[in-house]
Protein backbone atom coordinates (compact mmCIF):
# COMPACT_ATOMS: atom_id res chain seq x y z
CA UNK A 1 0.00 0.00 0.00
CA UNK A 2 1.06 3.64 -0.77
CA UNK A 3 -0.48 5.82 1.68
CA UNK A 4 -2.76 8.81 0.49
CA UNK A 5 -1.50 12.29 1.23
CA UNK A 6 -3.22 14.05 3.98
CA UNK A 7 -2.03 17.36 2.06
CA UNK A 8 -1.92 20.02 4.81
CA UNK A 9 -0.31 23.07 2.40
CA UNK A 10 -3.54 22.66 0.00
CA UNK A 11 -6.26 22.62 2.90
CA UNK A 12 -4.77 25.49 4.16
CA UNK A 13 -4.63 26.90 0.78
CA UNK A 14 -8.74 26.20 0.70
CA UNK A 15 -9.25 27.70 4.52
CA UNK A 16 -6.95 31.05 3.45
CA UNK A 17 -9.05 31.96 0.72
CA UNK A 18 -12.07 31.37 2.53
CA UNK A 19 -11.24 33.64 5.10
CA UNK A 20 -9.77 36.32 3.02
CA UNK A 21 -13.33 36.37 1.13
CA UNK A 22 -14.62 36.73 4.68
CA UNK A 23 -12.58 39.60 5.85
CA UNK A 24 -13.02 41.36 2.24
CA UNK A 25 -17.26 41.11 3.16
CA UNK A 26 -16.67 42.22 6.59
CA UNK A 27 -14.87 45.08 5.93
CA UNK A 28 -16.59 46.11 2.73
CA UNK A 29 -19.99 46.31 4.72
CA UNK A 30 -17.71 49.05 7.35
CA UNK A 31 -17.03 46.58 9.79
CA UNK A 32 -13.26 46.23 11.36
CA UNK A 33 -10.80 44.58 9.72
CA UNK A 34 -9.26 42.20 12.34
CA UNK A 35 -5.58 42.34 13.49
CA UNK A 36 -2.74 39.91 14.87
CA UNK A 37 -0.59 40.34 17.54
CA UNK A 38 2.73 38.01 17.67
CA UNK A 39 4.78 38.41 20.48
CA UNK A 40 8.59 36.74 19.85
CA UNK A 41 11.04 36.82 22.65
CA UNK A 42 14.76 35.99 21.92
CA UNK A 43 15.83 34.71 18.35
CA UNK A 44 15.54 30.75 17.83
CA UNK A 45 15.87 30.54 14.28
CA UNK A 46 12.99 28.16 13.95
CA UNK A 47 10.48 30.29 16.27
CA UNK A 48 11.40 33.03 14.15
CA UNK A 49 10.64 31.50 11.27
CA UNK A 50 7.14 30.06 12.12
CA UNK A 51 6.25 34.03 13.35
CA UNK A 52 7.57 35.30 10.11
CA UNK A 53 4.95 32.84 7.93
CA UNK A 54 2.45 33.64 10.67
CA UNK A 55 2.84 37.41 9.41
CA UNK A 56 2.75 36.82 6.33
CA UNK A 57 -0.22 34.67 6.31
CA UNK A 58 -2.37 36.95 8.04
CA UNK A 59 -1.06 39.61 5.39
CA UNK A 60 -2.21 37.73 2.61
CA UNK A 61 -5.54 37.24 3.81
CA UNK A 62 -5.64 41.15 4.60
CA UNK A 63 -5.58 40.46 8.49
CA UNK A 64 -3.54 43.39 10.15
CA UNK A 65 -0.51 42.78 12.14
CA UNK A 66 1.69 44.12 14.77
CA UNK A 67 5.08 41.86 15.23
CA UNK A 68 6.28 42.16 18.42
CA UNK A 69 10.46 41.09 19.19
CA UNK A 70 12.13 41.08 22.66
CA UNK A 71 15.13 40.24 23.79
CA UNK A 72 16.32 36.21 24.54
CA UNK A 73 16.92 38.12 28.40
CA UNK A 74 13.68 39.96 28.69
CA UNK A 75 11.40 38.75 32.32
CA UNK A 76 8.44 37.53 33.09
CA UNK A 77 6.98 40.81 34.12
CA UNK A 78 8.57 42.79 30.96
CA UNK A 79 6.54 40.30 29.06
CA UNK A 80 3.25 40.37 31.15
CA UNK A 81 3.67 44.51 30.94
CA UNK A 82 3.12 43.81 26.97
CA UNK A 83 0.66 41.31 27.22
CA UNK A 84 -1.58 43.13 29.63
CA UNK A 85 -1.43 46.43 27.42
CA UNK A 86 -2.07 44.68 23.90
CA UNK A 87 -5.10 42.67 25.68
CA UNK A 88 -6.56 46.15 27.15
CA UNK A 89 -5.31 47.92 23.19
CA UNK A 90 -9.03 48.31 21.46
CA UNK A 91 -7.31 48.00 17.85
CA UNK A 92 -5.83 44.26 18.86
CA UNK A 93 -8.02 41.21 18.18
CA UNK A 94 -5.64 38.34 18.65
CA UNK A 95 -2.49 37.66 20.67
CA UNK A 96 -0.27 35.09 19.91
CA UNK A 97 2.98 34.41 22.25
CA UNK A 98 4.87 31.70 20.84
CA UNK A 99 5.93 29.23 22.26
CA UNK A 100 8.57 28.13 23.47
CA UNK A 101 9.41 30.85 25.55
CA UNK A 102 13.28 31.08 26.79
CA UNK A 103 13.71 29.27 29.89
CA UNK A 104 13.08 32.33 33.02
CA UNK A 105 9.72 33.38 31.78
CA UNK A 106 6.37 31.85 33.35
CA UNK A 107 4.28 30.86 30.53
CA UNK A 108 1.65 30.20 33.05
CA UNK A 109 1.16 33.60 34.61
CA UNK A 110 1.75 34.99 30.69
CA UNK A 111 -1.21 32.83 29.49
CA UNK A 112 -3.28 33.82 32.33
CA UNK A 113 -2.79 37.71 31.29
CA UNK A 114 -4.13 37.29 27.95
CA UNK A 115 -7.68 38.67 27.43
CA UNK A 116 -9.49 35.07 26.32
CA UNK A 117 -11.31 36.56 23.74
CA UNK A 118 -7.97 37.18 22.49
CA UNK A 119 -5.95 34.48 22.85
CA UNK A 120 -6.09 32.96 19.58
CA UNK A 121 -3.70 29.91 20.70
CA UNK A 122 -7.18 29.01 23.29
CA UNK A 123 -4.30 28.23 25.90
CA UNK A 124 -5.86 30.64 28.56
CA UNK A 125 -7.09 27.99 31.30
CA UNK A 126 -11.35 29.65 30.32
CA UNK A 127 -10.62 28.35 26.71
CA UNK A 128 -8.65 25.26 27.75
CA UNK A 129 -11.10 24.41 30.31
CA UNK A 130 -14.40 25.18 28.24
CA UNK A 131 -13.12 22.75 25.38
CA UNK A 132 -12.29 20.27 27.86
CA UNK A 133 -15.67 20.14 29.46
CA UNK A 134 -16.58 20.62 25.59
CA UNK A 135 -19.04 23.59 26.47
CA UNK A 136 -19.73 26.34 23.58
CA UNK A 137 -17.66 29.09 23.82
CA UNK A 138 -14.12 28.13 23.96
CA UNK A 139 -11.29 28.77 21.83
CA UNK A 140 -9.36 25.54 20.25
CA UNK A 141 -5.73 25.35 20.14
CA UNK A 142 -4.81 25.86 16.21
CA UNK A 143 -3.01 22.25 16.16
CA UNK A 144 -5.69 20.32 17.46
CA UNK A 145 -8.01 21.99 15.33
CA UNK A 146 -6.11 21.61 12.45
CA UNK A 147 -5.57 18.16 12.44
CA UNK A 148 -9.03 17.49 13.05
CA UNK A 149 -10.23 19.62 9.94
CA UNK A 150 -7.33 17.90 7.80
CA UNK A 151 -9.01 14.43 8.71
CA UNK A 152 -12.55 15.71 8.30
CA UNK A 153 -11.60 17.12 4.52
CA UNK A 154 -9.90 13.66 3.40
CA UNK A 155 -13.13 12.03 4.65
CA UNK A 156 -11.57 9.84 7.52
CA UNK A 157 -14.18 8.64 10.05
CA UNK A 158 -13.25 9.56 13.48
CA UNK A 159 -16.37 8.66 15.50
CA UNK A 160 -15.77 5.10 16.78
CA UNK A 161 -12.47 5.00 15.68
CA UNK A 162 -8.88 3.56 17.72
CA UNK A 163 -7.20 6.92 17.90
CA UNK A 164 -3.83 6.71 19.56
CA UNK A 165 -2.12 10.14 20.49
CA UNK A 166 1.63 9.49 21.25
CA UNK A 167 2.87 12.79 23.52
CA UNK A 168 0.57 14.56 26.15
CA UNK A 169 2.03 17.96 25.89
CA UNK A 170 -0.62 20.98 26.72
CA UNK A 171 -0.04 22.45 22.94
CA UNK A 172 -0.93 19.19 21.15
CA UNK A 173 -1.22 15.75 22.99
CA UNK A 174 -3.58 16.42 25.51
CA UNK A 175 -5.52 19.14 23.49
CA UNK A 176 -5.60 16.84 20.64
CA UNK A 177 -7.19 13.40 22.57
CA UNK A 178 -10.24 15.75 24.15
CA UNK A 179 -10.80 17.15 20.10
CA UNK A 180 -10.96 13.00 19.12
CA UNK A 181 -12.98 12.06 22.20
CA UNK A 182 -15.38 15.03 21.59
CA UNK A 183 -16.05 13.49 18.00
CA UNK A 184 -16.36 10.23 19.46
CA UNK A 185 -12.99 8.46 18.95
CA UNK A 186 -12.11 5.72 21.63
CA UNK A 187 -9.09 7.39 22.51
CA UNK A 188 -5.79 6.57 24.18
CA UNK A 189 -2.61 8.76 25.07
CA UNK A 190 0.45 7.35 25.48
CA UNK A 191 3.79 8.90 26.89
CA UNK A 192 7.03 8.54 27.90
CA UNK A 193 6.33 6.33 30.60
CA UNK A 194 3.73 4.17 28.35
CA UNK A 195 4.28 0.46 28.63
CA UNK A 196 4.80 -1.38 25.33
CA UNK A 197 4.01 1.58 23.09
CA UNK A 198 3.62 -0.53 20.11
CA UNK A 199 0.96 -2.47 21.22
CA UNK A 200 -0.96 0.27 21.50
CA UNK A 201 -0.03 1.78 18.25
CA UNK A 202 -0.66 -1.05 16.38
CA UNK A 203 -4.18 -0.68 17.58
CA UNK A 204 -4.80 2.56 15.89
CA UNK A 205 -6.80 3.65 13.73
CA UNK A 206 -5.99 6.91 13.70
CA UNK A 207 -2.24 8.03 14.85
CA UNK A 208 -1.43 11.00 16.10
CA UNK A 209 2.51 11.59 16.83
CA UNK A 210 3.47 13.95 19.33
CA UNK A 211 6.35 12.91 20.99
CA UNK A 212 8.78 15.07 19.25
CA UNK A 213 11.63 12.11 18.90
CA UNK A 214 12.69 11.35 15.65
CA UNK A 215 12.27 7.93 14.47
CA UNK A 216 9.82 6.84 17.58
CA UNK A 217 7.50 4.96 15.21
CA UNK A 218 8.54 2.16 12.75
CA UNK A 219 6.76 1.07 10.17
CA UNK A 220 6.22 -2.61 12.30
CA UNK A 221 4.10 0.01 14.65
CA UNK A 222 1.17 1.03 12.19
CA UNK A 223 -1.52 -0.54 11.48
CA UNK A 224 -2.23 -1.45 7.93
CA UNK A 225 -4.70 1.30 6.30
CA UNK A 226 -4.07 3.57 9.22
CA UNK A 227 -4.74 7.59 8.89
CA UNK A 228 -1.37 8.64 10.43
CA UNK A 229 -0.55 12.64 11.42
CA UNK A 230 3.11 13.29 12.14
CA UNK A 231 2.69 16.56 14.30
CA UNK A 232 6.91 16.80 15.28
CA UNK A 233 8.97 18.97 14.26
CA UNK A 234 12.28 17.32 14.76
CA UNK A 235 16.03 18.60 13.58
CA UNK A 236 18.06 16.29 12.05
CA UNK A 237 21.33 17.31 10.15
CA UNK A 238 19.37 19.81 9.88
CA UNK A 239 16.57 18.73 8.14
CA UNK A 240 12.87 18.66 9.19
CA UNK A 241 11.61 15.55 10.49
CA UNK A 242 8.56 13.95 12.57
CA UNK A 243 8.42 11.18 14.91
CA UNK A 244 8.12 8.10 11.66
CA UNK A 245 10.62 5.70 10.63
CA UNK A 246 11.09 5.00 7.14
CA UNK A 247 8.46 3.17 5.11
CA UNK A 248 5.28 4.03 6.81
CA UNK A 249 3.78 5.58 3.82
CA UNK A 250 3.79 1.68 2.91
CA UNK A 251 1.34 0.77 5.42
CA UNK A 252 -0.70 3.51 6.52
CA UNK A 253 -3.91 4.64 4.61
CA UNK A 254 -3.33 8.18 5.28
CA UNK A 255 -0.46 10.17 5.91
CA UNK A 256 0.68 13.74 6.31
CA UNK A 257 3.70 14.80 4.76
CA UNK A 258 6.47 16.74 7.57
CA UNK A 259 7.08 19.30 6.63
CA UNK A 260 4.01 20.27 4.69
CA UNK A 261 0.88 18.46 6.53
CA UNK A 262 0.24 20.34 9.69
CA UNK A 263 2.36 23.08 10.23
CA UNK A 264 0.11 25.25 7.43
CA UNK A 265 -3.15 23.48 9.06
CA UNK A 266 -1.74 25.52 12.77
CA UNK A 267 -1.07 28.58 10.43
CA UNK A 268 -4.73 28.45 9.10
CA UNK A 269 -6.14 27.92 11.97
CA UNK A 270 -4.50 30.63 13.83
CA UNK A 271 -5.95 32.75 11.27
CA UNK A 272 -8.86 31.46 11.07
CA UNK A 273 -9.38 32.03 15.11
CA UNK A 274 -8.07 35.68 14.38
CA UNK A 275 -11.04 36.39 11.98
CA UNK A 276 -13.21 34.59 15.01
CA UNK A 277 -11.53 36.18 17.54
CA UNK A 278 -12.77 40.05 15.55
CA UNK A 279 -16.21 38.66 15.25
CA UNK A 280 -16.62 37.54 18.42
CA UNK A 281 -15.40 41.00 19.80
CA UNK A 282 -17.26 43.06 16.97
CA UNK A 283 -20.20 41.02 15.89
N1 LIG B 1 4.81 26.80 19.03
C1 LIG B 1 4.54 25.73 18.26
N2 LIG B 1 3.24 25.72 17.91
C2 LIG B 1 2.67 26.81 18.48
C3 LIG B 1 1.35 27.33 18.48
O1 LIG B 1 0.41 26.79 17.90
N3 LIG B 1 1.18 28.49 19.19
C4 LIG B 1 2.20 29.10 19.86
N4 LIG B 1 1.92 30.22 20.54
N5 LIG B 1 3.43 28.63 19.89
C5 LIG B 1 3.66 27.50 19.19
Amino acid sequence: MTARVLDGKAVARQIFDDIRRAVAARVSVGKTRPKLATVLVGDDPASVQYVELKQKNAKQVGIDSEDHRLPALTTTEELLSLVRRLSADETVSAILVQQPAPRQIDMARVVQALDPVKDVDGFHPINAGLVALGLPGGVEPCTPAGIIELLDRAGVQIEGANAVVVGRSNLVGKPTALLLLKRNATVTVCHTRTRDLASHTRDADILVAAAGKANLISKEMIKSGASVVDVSTNWVDGRQVGDLGPGVDEVAGWLTPNPGGVGPMTRAMLIKNTYEAEVRRRP
